[in-house]
């Protein structure tokens, strides 16, 4: 299997990467290693290989189904594939660009589960790194724990060779510095003219989730978290159960949007319960979102009684199949050996709640 390592694997293959060093670049635990001979042919596989992930995963499906195609672990899969948002600066939800905290900085956080060998990583306000799923993985891969946060995250980082970078992109500080001069009109900075004030928080994230055609399951969960947050505020997406979780016998699920909401119905892992229990994976994630709707308090609903917030759910399960909902009508991202694609989510509401 690529990419898990037992520690002792680990120490011996530092000890040959340190010698090889010298004569070439620094080792770095990320750096993409040979890969495993490609799957079975199709008459022989176990699972039809799949990958979900939210709308801003058009590339990461790709990207991740190449990989599975060529023999890739599930888990480095996704990893590889939600990096390529972490990256770009122009997706101002995930990784470097995000936007920043109400403080102007940014903290990120992830999680992930590989559902082979039952691990699990997660990162929570790591700051100056630009691809906390790589920092959640050494944490599955490299520890005894589970859940690292803010400096001592940040710290493990480094030592494993990450860079500390500044992840405010131009475009990022604008956008924060708007929401600044808006927040009070009695306060000391001028208010930014009417058409330009932000009225919507934006929480967006990358969840994807992977099958094998062995039928092995991966599950990540990545994020810039809820913009202008009080520092510290951590949502669902580094949280194992809420953000993402997977089981290797049933299938793996995850979450993009409003977190607080979904962290207390521990959405991840209620979905794969669902499936567990038989559901299909669009009728998990309809169902896990109707216990978001029931869990909500009054101030965050409509007349109507329905949820005035964003909220969406993604599974896959053991056999390759797969879906996604959302309160309203919604995107996502699928690659099911097809092509990558974006298709409509399942939905409870026809209409997006008065806000
Ligand atoms: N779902 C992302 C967040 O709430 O931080």
């Amino acid at each position: 299997m690529l990419g898990i390592q037992s520690r002792r694997e680990f120490l011996a293959s530092t000890a040959v990467g340190i010698a090889a060093a010298a004569a070439r670049d620094i080792p770095h635990p990320m750096r993409p290693r040979p890969l495993p001979p490609p799957p079975p042919p199709p008459s022989r596989w176990a699972a039809k290989p799949v990958v979900v992930s939210s709308a801003n995963g058009l590339r990461a499906v790709q990207r991740a189904f190449d990989l599975l195609m060529q023999g890739a672990d599930s888990l480095d899969a996704v990893i590889e594939g939600v990096k390529i948002q972490e990256l770009d600066p122009n997706d101002d939800s995930v990784g470097y660009g995000g936007l920043p905290n109400a403080d102007g900085v940014v903290q990120l956080d992830a999680s992930c589960m590989h559902g082979p060998t039952k691990r699990a990583g997660a990162v929570g306000a790591l700051e100056g790194i630009k691809t906390p799923s790589e920092v959640a993985k050494l944490v599955l891969k490299y520890t005894n724990h589970i859940f690292l946060v803010g400096e001592g995250a940040k710290r493990f980082a480094l030592q494993y060779g990450f860079k500390e970078e500044d992840l405010l992109t131009e475009h990022a500080r604008e956008v924060w510095l708007r929401w600044r001069a808006n927040l009070n009109p009695d306060d000391d900075y001028l208010d930014v003219p009417e058409g330009e004030h932000m009225s919507v928080r934006p929480t967006g994230t990358i969840n994807c989730d992977a099958v094998t055609p062995q039928g092995d399951i991966s599950s990540v969960t990545t994020t810039s978290g809820l913009a202008f947050k009080i520092p510290g505020r951590v949502g669902d997406s580094p949280i194992i159960g809420a953000g993402e979780y997977t089981d290797n016998e049933i299938g793996a699920a995850g979450s993009t949007g409003r977190g607080e909401s979904n962290i207390k119905v521990c959405g991840g892992f209620l979905t794969v319960e669902h499936m567990r229990r038989g559901m299909k994976p669009t009728d998990a994630c309809l169902e896990t979102l109707k216990r978001v709707a029931k869990l909500t308090e009054p101030r965050l609903l409509d007349e109507r009684g329905r949820p005035k917030f964003d909220l969406k759910f993604y599974a896959v399960n053991k056999r390759g199949e797969f879906g996604a909902a959302s309160f309203v009508p919604g995107r996502f991202a699928v690659h099911d050996g097809t092509a990558a694609k974006l298709m409509d989510t399942a939905y409870l509401y026809e209409r997006a709640a008065s806000r």
